[in-house]
């Protein structure tokens, strides 16, 4: 039996309707920005394979520190040990978050780090005798996962309907998004007004799932202020919006208030190994201090704190703050700037937004945005015909790179994107 086979027998791919989906194309190896598979094709990755790939697949350098790495130590159970992998990346990444950054806490991907943060605000006022504030604010539009912690913290979104008698309540709030924000806020300061609220739970700057959908640093600064103003604690979800993505090292870099507590997957390990971060300031962590054994954070998964992960952390992290992939990340933004200037009166678009390295256009039709609607699907059919990956968000297709992409390979991105709107869908 051949691999699609094989794979058709055995395999449940994520996101996939397997009554009309394709097969999946079978890849045979990849480098830098490209995709080869099997076929003989060549695909550009222009979403940093579901956004986590910031330095280029095969990475030559990360592949050499999980090496190294395994010959030291692969892994080992981290509650009563460490290693100097975990304590490296801590000392490393701490200087670089925004705001009071003083312990991290591993897990292994994006939900379970934004359910820590989550847990972590909770407990925290439970520890501290203030139980009834037990309430979280977050975004309509929002997504921070699949678990059932990342789906009830999630927007009312379509594929979670199955789950919802099992998902808990938050309060849900607009997201600031243009007009909006004023709603948001005042929405925002009338729940916060019940002293009920422990955490406010967002994605800083862009909201990845709902379709790259951007609001303002100034009104990000203005909700966490207010936030803290109650006495909740600040959580940033920063798992798709970290590590370079807007722009700054992280979203949160652009407020002038900065968050408590940070999510952090994805671009974590330069989208190399699954691996999930949460950090929070000493006042956080001391509220779990005590002879009460009751106060303890009790979480932990079997991969915890990961040698082989930390150690290609600490290497992307390396590239990522060295000059040149600064310059590939400037290099980009200017490249959709150009494209989005080009565009800016082009009536085939309804809006064109930019932040940092993600450029999002969204379609002109009169065909609502849904991740369900038909036109995604053949959007999404024409762009890998044409040797492109991009997965367009009903609507919105954008571009998300790999910060090694050349300008070759942006442009023809781009030009896959004109040809689109030739096309009467
Ligand atoms: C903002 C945000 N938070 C959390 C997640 C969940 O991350 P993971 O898929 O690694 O669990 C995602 C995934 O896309 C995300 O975009």
């Amino acid at each position: 039996m051949d691999i699609q086979q094989l794979d058709d027998r055995h395999i449940w791919h994520p996101y996939t309707q397997y009554a009309t989906s394709p097969k999946p194309l079978v890849v045979k190896s990849a480098e830098g920005s490209l995709i080869h598979t099997t076929d003989g094709n060549t695909i550009i990755d222009a979403v940093a394979s579901w956004w986590v790939n910031i330095h280029g697949h095969s990475n030559a350098r990360l592949a050499k520190a999980v090496h190294d790495q395994f010959l030291k130590l692969e892994h080992v159970i981290f509650a009563g040990f460490t290693h100097n992998a975990a304590t490296g990346l801590a000392e490393s990444l701490l200087p670089l978050l925004p705001g009071q950054a003083d312990r991290l806490f591993f897990s292994d991907n994006g939900s379970t780090a934004v359910e820590v943060g989550v847990k972590m605000a909770l407990q925290y006022f439970h520890n501290k005798g203030e139980g009834h504030r037990n309430q979280i604010i977050c975004f309509e539009e929002g997504f921070h996962g699949e678990t059932f912690g990342g789906m009830s913290l999630s927007g009312d979104l379509e594929f979670n309907k199955p789950y919802e008698s099992k998902l808990f309540d938050v309060h849900r709030i607009p997201a600031p998004i243009g007009n909006k924000a004023e709603q948001s806020i005042k929405q925002m300061e009338d729940l916060l007004r019940s002293g009920q609220v422990a955490a406010f739970l967002f994605e800083p700057l862009v909201l990845g799932t709902a379709g790259m959908m951007m609001y303002s640093p100034e009104v990000l600064s203005k909700m966490i202020a207010l936030a803290r103003s109650y006495g909740a604690l600040c959580v940033a979800d920063e798992v798709m919006t970290g590590f370079g993505r807007t722009g700054t090292l992280f979203a949160c870099e652009q407020s002038d208030e900065k968050p408590d507590i940070i999510a952090m997957s994805k671009g974590l390990t330069g989208g190399s190994m699954p691996m999930g971060l949460t950090s929070c300031p000493e006042f956080v962590f001391e509220a779990f201090v005590s002879e009460d054994k009751m106060k303890t954070f009790f979480h932990g998964h079997s991969y915890t704190g990961n040698p082989l992960a930390c150690a290609v952390a600490i290497e992307s992290l390396n590239m990522l703050t060295e000059t040149s992939c600064r310059a590939s990340m400037d290099r980009i933004i200017s490249k959709h700037e150009a494209f989005a200037k080009r565009h800016e009166n082009n009536s085939n678009f309804k809006e064109i937004r930019q932040c940092g390295t993600i450029l999002a256009l969204e379609y002109q039709t009169e065909e609502k945005t849904s991740y369900f609607n038909s036109r995604r699907d053949r959007l999404y059919d024409f762009f890998i015909q044409r040797g492109v990956l991009l997965r367009p968000l009903g609507n919105v297709i954008y571009i998300l790179p790999p910060y090694c992409i050349t300008d070759d390979e942006l442009d023809q991105v781009y030009e896959a994107i004109e040809a689109s709107l030739e096309i009467n869908w």
